[in-house]
Formats: structure tokens, C-alpha cells, sequence
């Protein structure tokens, strides 16, 4: 989690020591030619304030502009708002232990140490603190496979390998490092039953059911019903819905929820549709795909589909939160079966195996990959990737959720995912794959496969973690193909990493050494990134080289700079 600073708000006024001398010097010589910027006190404040203990005095900056700042003595005070943009560093007021203080940070990232050894089996990377379907950039999570639907590069929305695997990853994480959820049974046909409002005209019954081996609840209502078959609920904060079901044409499950103090209503109905997502006035529609006569369990987040389906038509409005809604009914609409609807404060392993589940479902069986249907260009002079692209990262992503999945399930399919998921390192970008070969000599599997090439770090290392995660749980063949991989992929790391070095800070990317222009610098974000995979790879690798540059690349974060000559 990154910690965002307004800076605005800084009315403060810091020190910075510059020697008075060589600044009336400046004065001197270049205010005839200087183009004033800002508005300036007149003579008569000046005068007033030096009773204070200090003068208002022009700041020269590179002979190309004045601010105004103060002279105390020998000291001269700049406003930190102007070096808040000048050094992009970051600082605000703060109160504690009865005193202001004024913070100042050189950058706005946070790095966390690992308290052991990378698992494979484990937490991955940070995760545990992503909510991938709450950003902005996801337009909703998709009814008919429970994965994030990005808007990124596209504003109908489309499947997003990386996306989606981040969002399984989150919930892999989250389940190992959260308290156990509240799960309430509303309606299992067996133990809890619902006294459900049957209308007129509709029929509903508890049976057993062959296929599921167990009692469910069918139900129906004519086509023509507007009150449905409907259950009343006063229930509060466990906002995920999940439930086993079956649903003919045109029928549909609506939740009511309400606002608990405005009292007003909205209406979310999953019908059996290819619809995406619809939303009228307070009615939001997500459609479930069309019916079949296969169970199939559906897991939702109530909150989040709720806040999706109301930002369509409200951009930028306050979303509604968690603590201001409760669910007050329930509504089946057409004819089917459900059974073990429950509501809880999260699924998160549901919500993983409905990632899980996609990557097999959506793989190019013969190239192993998971395509990225939307055009993208990553810099001006580079050629436009064209949809169907395969990235590195999110190959190794959907590697890393696939041998979670294999190891939790046990279920092979899988592993055989993971397992074709290794294709695409094993040919070049030119010809459809995802590898590059920097001075043609070390391997590097790219997040973009661009021509040129652009060598971004942090997919690379991802694509890495995601060849270490099957090499340790995979056996045999599939195992040594996988270590080829990442043993070769570890041989470029170790000798390239210092490129991307820059005395103060990192490269995203080495456009400029294959575009031969400026250096792409990592936001902060990106740097703390870097070196959070930095510290994972030493805790599964022994050489120095990781710890000694992360260390570096954490100074950097904290002012510090490389010697110059
Ligand atoms: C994690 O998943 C297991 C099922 O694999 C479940 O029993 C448990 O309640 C989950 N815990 C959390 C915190 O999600
Ligand atoms: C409901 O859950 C029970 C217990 O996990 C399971 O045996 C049953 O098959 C489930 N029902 C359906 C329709 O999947
Ligand atoms: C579903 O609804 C549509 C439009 O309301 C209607 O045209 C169609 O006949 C319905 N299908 C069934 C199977 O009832
Ligand atoms: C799957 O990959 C193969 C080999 O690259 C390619 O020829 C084929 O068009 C791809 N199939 C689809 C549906 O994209």
C-alpha cells in the first residue's frame, strides 16, 4: 500500500541551507533580464516583515525565473512547495507526542522485508494487499467467469491475462493471511431452509437431486411474474453471495440491497445472458451466460458489483461503502435449481479458483499462451503490438495461480496449463513468443514483445517467480524444463540488473540503450517493486548480488546517490 501526500495543503515554509553570499551575488548581476513568475509583496511588506525577524527576497533559479523566499541572517528559507516539485520529494505536517513536525520523505514507496523464504505454495510477492477488482481500471468482475473484466487499453472491456491473474494471486494471499470470514447458510434445502414467498402462479419444492447428491430448491415462476419467489433479509456486512445453481432461459437471481440511511434501493439481478454489465437507473445487470443443465457455482461480491454498476453512470461519485449497506431480499425469477447459497465476508479461495479455472479455459492449447486482445503500443518508436500478443509476465503469472491451484487441488489439469503456459519462453518475440536475447547473448523474457526490444524489469523477474513456483512443484520432465528456463532467465538477471541502475534511482526499462533516447525512470512505485523482488530472489538464491544492489536501491529511496567521480 503506497502512502499518497497531498501536497497542496504544505503552508510550511522549510529550511534549506544556502549561503547568502553567492545568492546576492546572483541577485546582482541577473535581475535586470529575469521574467517574473509569481506576485510579489510590495516594498512596504517587505520592510513590515524584517520586524518579524525575516525579509521577503527573489530566489534566482538557474537564471531562468524567481520565487519569492525569506532570509533569516545568514540563512535563506525556500517554500517547500517549490522543492516539493524542483527534487520531487515529498513532506507534510504532522502530530505527535504533542508536537508538529513537518516529514519529509525523499520517496513515497515502502518496502517489505520478507520474514522467510519465498513459497511457492504460499503468499505471493505483496498480494495480500491488492484489491485488483476495486481499481478503477477494472470495469467489473465478469458473471459468467467471476474474473476482472480491464478497461486499461480499452474502454468496453476485455480479459486481461495479467489482471486476472494478479486478482487470483490477491485472493490466494489474502485467504493465508486473513482472519477465517463469517459464513452464513441462508438456503441449503437441508439443514436451513427459507421461508421463501411463493406468488400465485409459481411453484417451488425441496428435492433431492441425483446429479448433486443432495436436496436443493427448485423453483419456478411464469414468464410474465414481477414478483418472483422472494425472501426478506435484514442482513448486514457479509457482502459476498455464493450459491450453487442451475437457471433456464430468462431467469435470473436479484439481490436488493439498501443504503441504510438514505433507505434507497438497488436492485442487482445475474440473469442468464452474455450481457456484460447494464445498468438502468438502480438496476445493475450482470449476466451469468446462458443456461445450461450443468450446477455451476457462482461467487459474488456484492459491494463490488454494486460500486461498478453505479460508477457507469456515476464517474468520480463517492462509492458507497460497506458499512452503509445491508441486504434486505432475495428474488428468483424463471425456473431452475439452487442450492448452498451462503453469505460471507469473503470466498477468497472461490474467487482464486474462478481465476484458476479461466487460465485453463482460455489457453492456446498448441502456443501454450494466454492472448492480450487489445492493441498496445509501448513507445512512440516501437512497433504497435497487434491483439494476440503473449506476455512474459502474463505467462508467469498464470503460472504462479496454476501451480497454486495444482498444489491446493491436486487436479492435473492445472498442472498441464502451467506446464504448455512454458511455450511461449522458448520462442523468440518475432516469431510469436516472448523471448529476447540482449546483445544476442542473454535471454530475457519480456513483459511486452516488442520489436525493438524494451527489457522492462519487474515483468521479467514476475515471469521469473512464476518459472521458480512450477519448477518446485512440478516433478520430473516438466520440472527440468521449467528450471532450464528459470536458470537461464537468473543468468541474464545477474548480469544485466545493474543496468537498469542510475545512481539515484532505476530504469523501467532499457529503451534507452535499444530506442537510443532518454532513460525510462521507474516512478517510485516501480523502483520499490524492483527491489521487493530483489529480497525474494535472495532468499532463494545465494548470490550477493541481490541483497547488495536491493540495499543500494533502498538508500536511493531515502536520498541517497551513488559517488560521482
Ligand atoms: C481459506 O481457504 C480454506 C479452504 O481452502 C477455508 O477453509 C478458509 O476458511 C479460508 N480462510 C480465509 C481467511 O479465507
Ligand atoms: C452443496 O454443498 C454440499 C456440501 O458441500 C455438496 O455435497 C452439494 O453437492 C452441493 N450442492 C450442489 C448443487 O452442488
Ligand atoms: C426470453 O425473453 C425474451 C425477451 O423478453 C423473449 O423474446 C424470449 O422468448 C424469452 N425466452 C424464453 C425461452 O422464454
Ligand atoms: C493458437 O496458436 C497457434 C500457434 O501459434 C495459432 O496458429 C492459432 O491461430 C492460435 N489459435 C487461436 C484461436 O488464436
Amino acid at each position: 500500500m503506497m502512502m499518497r501526500i497531498n501536497f497542496k495543503t504544505i503552508l510550511l515554509v522549510l529550511i534549506v541551507a544556502v549561503i547568502s553570499s553567492i545568492f546576492t551575488s546572483w541577485n546582482n548581476c541577473g535581475s535586470s533580464i529575469l521574467i517574473r513568475t509569481a506576485e510579489w509583496k510590495t516594498r512596504r511588506d517587505r520592510l513590515a516583515n524584517s520586524e518579524l525577524g525575516y525579509q521577503e527576497i527573489d530566489c534566482n533559479i538557474n537564471g531562468e525565473y524567481l520565487i519569492g523566499c525569506r532570509r533569516e541572517g545568514d540563512e535563506v528559507y525556500i517554500p517547500f512547495s517549490f522543492i516539493h516539485k524542483y527534487f520531487e520529494v515529498y513532506g507534510k505536517l504532522a502530530t505527535y507526542d504533542g508536537l508538529e513536525r513537518f516529514e519529509w520523505l525523499h520517496s513515497y514507496s515502502k518496502i517489505v522485508r520478507p520474514k522467510s523464504k519465498y513459497d511457492p505454495r504460499g503468499v505471493f510477492m505483496t498480494f495480500e494487499n491488492y484489491n485488483v477488482e476495486v481499481r478503477e481500471r477494472v470495469k467489473c468482475v465478469s458473471g459468467s467467469d467471476g474474473v476482472p473484466m480491464s478497461t486499461q487499453w480499452e474502454s468496453q472491456g476485455y480479459y486481461y491475462p495479467t489482471q486476472i491473474a494478479q486478482f487470483g494471486l490477491s485472493h490466494y494471499s489474502k485467504n493465508l493471511t486473513e482472519p477465517e470470514p463469517h459464513r452464513k447458510i441462508i438456503e441449503d434445502a437441508d439443514k436451513v431452509q427459507q421461508a421463501w414467498i411463493v406468488p400465485q402462479g409459481s411453484v417451488m419444492s425441496r428435492n433431492y437431486d441425483v446429479q448433486s447428491n443432495s436436496y436443493v430448491l427448485r423453483f419456478g415462476t411464469p414468464e410474465t411474474s414481477t414478483s418472483g419467489i422472494s425472501i426478506t433479509l435484514d442482513h448486514v456486512l457479509s457482502f459476498v453471495l455464493k450459491l450453487d445453481l442451475i437457471i433456464k432461459d430468462n431467469g435470473s437471481v436479484t439481490v436488493v440491497m439498501q443504503h441504510r440511511e438514505r433507505k434507497d434501493s438497488y436492485y442487482l439481478h445475474y440473469t442468464t445472458s452474455n450481457i456484460v454489465l447494464n445498468t438502468l437507473n438502480n438496476h445493475i445487470y450482470y449476466g451469468i451466460g446462458v443456461s445450461n443443465s450443468q450446477w455451476r457455482r457462482i461467487t459474488r461480491d456484492l459491494v463490488v458489483d454494486l460500486q461498478k454498476g453505479l460508477s457507469i453512470n456515476e464517474k468520480g461519485k463517492k462509492k458507497l461503502s460497506r458499512s452503509k449497506l445491508k441486504i434486505i431480499k432475495i428474488i428468483l425469477y424463471g425456473s431452475g435449481k439452487i442450492d448452498n447459497m451462503t453469505l460471507s465476508t469473503s470466498e477468497h479461495m472461490e474467487q482464486f479458483y474462478d481465476a484458476a479455472r479461466w487460465f485453463v479455459a482460455n489457453q492456446n492449447v498448441t502456443s501454450g499462451g494466454w492472448p492480450n486482445p487489445v492493441r498496445r503500443k509501448v513507445a512512440s518508436s516501437m512497433e504497435i503490438l497487434e491483439p494476440g500478443w503473449y506476455s512474459a509476465m502474463g505467462q508467469g503469472h498464470a503460472i504462479s495461480v496454476l501451480a497454486r491451484a495444482y498444489y491446493h487441488s491436486g487436479d492435473e489439469r492445472y498442472l498441464q496449463a502451467a506446464v504448455r503456459g512454458l511455450k511461449p519462453f522458448k520462442i523468440t518475440s518475432s516469431k510469436g513468443g516472448v523471448a529476447a536475447y540482449f546483445m544476442d547473448k542473454f535471454v530475457w523474457y519480456e513483459e511486452y514483445p516488442t520489436t525493438p526490444s524494451s527489457f522492462i524489469l519487474n515483468g521479467f523477474i514476475y515471469s521469473l517467480i512464476g518459472l521458480y513456483d512450477l519448477k518446485c512443484i512440478a516433478t520430473g520432465r516438466d520440472a527440468d524444463e521449467a528450471t532450464e528456463l528459470f536458470d537461464n532467465g537468473m543468468i541474464s538477471l545477474k548480469n544485466m540488473l545493474t543496468l537498469f541502475d542510475t545512481g539515484s534511482g532505476t530504469t523501467y526499462d532499457l529503451r534507452h540503450y535499444t530506442l537510443k533516447s532518454a532513460p525510462n525512470l521507474a516512478r517510485w512505485d516501480y523502483h520499490s517493486t524492483h527491489i521487493n523482488q530483489l529480497l525474494l530472489l535472495n532468499t532463494i538464491d545465494t548470490d550477493q548480488i541481490f541483497m547488495i544492489t536491493a540495499e543500494r536501491w533502498i538508500g536511493y529511496m531515502n536520498g541517497k546517490r551513488a559517488a560521482h567521480n
